[in-house]
């Protein structure tokens, strides 16, 4: 997945819409994950999933961190998610078929929240991009 200019600059303004909400928005996109999706429930077991529960919040601010370093290194996606890469193969092997799950869900909250704001190129740029984010975390799978 190659992130065109047009789509590096989509992507940045949305995330800077998104500002200070992006932990909150990335809590309120794994609930909707695990609410949509309960199958991925099964990788949080020490969870508790009511919305806004304490370890929901943690982990979409972890989220949005690290989204947020990503939108900062789009140039150089594989480098700046290596370890986050490792992480997510190695340690917690997630499948990667989840990771489809949580990026439509951080689309819905994201179009939920950007009202007009999120506009076609938007949605298609961020599409791209949570792709590539996705690309680079599963690919030390297996
Ligand atoms: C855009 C996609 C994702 C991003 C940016 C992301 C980001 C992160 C970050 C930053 C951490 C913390 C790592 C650490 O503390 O070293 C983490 C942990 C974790 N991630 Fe992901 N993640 C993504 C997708 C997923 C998916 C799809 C799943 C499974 C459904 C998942 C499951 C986990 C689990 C189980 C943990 C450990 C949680 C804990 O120990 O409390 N991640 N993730």
């Amino acid at each position: 997945m190659v992130l065109s200019g047009a789509d590096k600059n989509n992507v940045k303004a949305a995330w800077s819409k998104v500002g200070g909400n992006s932990g909150a928005y990335m809590s309120e996109a794994l609930h909707r994950t695990f609410l949509s999706f309960p199958t991925t429930k099964t990788y949080f077991p020490h969870f508790d999933f009511f919305s806004g529960s304490p370890q929901i919040r943690a982990q979409g601010q972890k989220i949005a961190d690290a989204v947020g370093v990503a939108v900062a290194h789009m140039d150089d996606l594989a480098t700046a998610l290596s370890s986050l890469s490792d992480v997510h193969a190695h340690e917690l092997k997630v499948d990667p078929v989840n990771f489809k799950l949580l990026c439509h869900n951080v689309l819905v909250t994201l179009a939920c929240h950007l009202g007009k704001d999120f506009t076609p190129e938007i949605h298609a740029s961020m599409d791209k991009f949570l792709a590539s984010v996705s690309t680079v975390l599963t690919s030390k799978y297996r």
